[in-house]
């Protein structure tokens, strides 16, 4: 069990403990000056039709708080008003009824947070959580559908849409459960496509994930009308919190995390303020200043804004309405929601999800021995995947300039890649040769997207990649069952 004690430490390592800095104080909440006339009625001559798409991206009761999220921002939408026909869900829906889930039917977002999972449209469950279906979703396009219910955005000129997406990524790519991942030039061509078809006023995109900035750096055009967020810039990881081992923590028979850091910040500060009062801009900063980066053990991100900045001094009720419970809390900037004190990097979730499974089961019991398994089959995927890489570089640049390339990072503002069909072609090729990225896999994107940017081309890439893979290792990422990630 020498693994294992070299293994705590370094959990020890990842997840210091900090100080909380400070509580909610409800009577910061003032009462409005003014009543602010609601809207709510005249709502087709002023909002016209408030639509929602919300994705989770992922699978698996280790990324519980992915579907959470999702979950948690419906709650919020129904309580601003937005009907269910206009509010259209992906997730793959394993988590409410999965075994290891300590309260069947029940899923939580916040560690004394209450049921999200009750009245959540299945619009779009399972194998048939997929780009091709969150595109023609999007596009209102009924045709290009496989599976599902069948709602689609079905806009106007004078409506508000509103994308959130929460999941893994990496740079310039977006996880699903079902393959191809979701890559950024075609969701940008899309959103270009949905302008050109004159079907909305304004849209609002707000997207957790790894290097989220990536899907939108040096590509989203100023001039359609899209205003996004993301939770972190295109270089660093986004956050899982309420965490087991963290404060505050999930109750104990909890061994995932509940949620991720920026979803969770945009999500309470809408939960308790008048919408009608606060900006996307104001709920920009607040989300920042909650999720960044602090403390020398750092954890956090630095959440982005892209687009049309001159959106984000639009109403946040323009986009998910408001619940009229709130309507005497208008925003203050003093009206902050509590710090959190420690998040656990996206990609070490399923690694502490393992972990914590393995330390909380009984000795010898076979829930501990399948928990091992996990842990050693998920460490030894990401040794496998690093290696295969690190290799590749090298035999493409040599040994000296290999890591260079590899981890070069282009100038801000301009995108991670230019021929977009190169770097699928790449990771096709990879993942031929060497097996599956799959979810932690996605972090080497920037690599892949270099070697496309040193214009090296896909037979050379077919070459190496079948020298620094002999084989491809037999575990449930590596094997190619699930087709390729693009
Ligand atoms: C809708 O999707 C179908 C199938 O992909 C496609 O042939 C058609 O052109 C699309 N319609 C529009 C209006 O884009
Ligand atoms: C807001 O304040 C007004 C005036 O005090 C009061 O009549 C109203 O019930 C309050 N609304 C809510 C939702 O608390």
């Amino acid at each position: 069990m020498g693994h294992f004690l070299a293994f705590a430490a370094l959990l020890l390592l990842l997840f210091p403990v900090l100080l909380v800095d400070s509580r909610l104080d409800p009577s910061l909440r003032l009462p409005s000056a003014r009543e602010v006339e609601r809207i709510n009625g005249d709502e087709d001559d002023d909002v016209g039709t408030r639509w929602a798409v919300l994705i989770a991206g992922s699978s698996g009761y280790g990324n519980y708080r992915h579907q959470a999220d999702v979950c948690h921002a419906y709650q919020t939408l129904k309580k601003g008003g937005l009907k269910d026909e206009n509010i259209i869900v992906f997730m793959y829906d394993d988590i409410a009824y999965n075994e290891e889930n300590p309260r069947p039917g029940v899923i939580i977002n916040h560690p004394q947070g209450g049921d999200v999972y009750a009245g959540v449209p299945k619009d779009y469950v399972g194998e048939d959580v997929t780009v091709n279906n969150f595109f023609a979703v999007l596009l209102g396009n009924k045709t290009a559908l496989t599976g599902g219910s069948g709602k689609v955005v079905d806009s106007g000129p004078n409506d508000h849409i509103f994308i959130f997406y929460s999941d893994h990524g990496g740079p310039g790519v977006l996880g699903m459960p079902t393959y191809p991942y979701l890559y950024a030039n075609d969701l940008i061509a899309v959103l270009k496509q949905k302008h050109a078809s004159g079907t909305y006023k304004s849209m609002v995109f707000y997207l957790e994930a790894c290097e989220s900035g990536s899907i939108f750096e040096g590509l989203l055009p100023k001039d359609i009308n899209v205003y996004a967020t993301t939770a972190a810039n295109a270089l660093e990881s986004s956050w899982g919190t309420y965490c087991p081992g963290q404060f505050p923590s999930p109750p104990p028979e909890y061994d995932t995390c509940l949620g991720d850091l920026y979803s969770v910040a945009w999500m309470e500060d809408s939960d308790v303020h008048n919408l009608q009062t606060e900006t996307l801009n104001q709920q920009y900063q607040l989300v920042k200043a909650r999720t960044a980066v602090r403390g020398s053990f750092s954890f956090g991100s630095h959440v982005m804004q892209y687009g049309d900045l001159d959106l984000s001094t639009e109403q946040l009720f323009f986009f998910i309405g408001t619940n009229p419970a709130n309507d005497n809390n208008t925003f203050t900037i003093d009206n902050s929601l509590p710090s959190f004190s420690m998040a656990v990097n996206q990609r070490d979730a399923d690694l502490v999800y393992f972990w914590h499974k393995f330390r909380s089961s009984p000795e010898g019991s076979s829930k501990k021995l399948e928990a091992q398994k996990q842990l050693f089959e998920v460490m030894s995927h990401r040794l496998h995947v690093d290696n295969s890489i690190e290799l590749i570089g090298k035999l493409l640049f040599g040994a000296e300039e290999g890591p260079k390339v590899l981890t070069a990072v282009r100038p801000v503002g301009l995108p991670l890649v230019d021929d977009w069909d190169c770097l699928k072609s790449m990771v096709r090729t990879i993942e031929t040769y060497c097996g599956s990225l799959a979810q932690y896999g996605m972090k080497h994107m920037r690599s892949l997207a270099n070697i496309c940017n040193a214009g090296v081309r896909k037979e050379s890439m077919a070459e190496v990649s079948s020298q620094a893979c002999m084989r491809i290792p037999s575990n449930p990422w590596s094997s190619l069952q699930r087709g390729f990630s693009a």
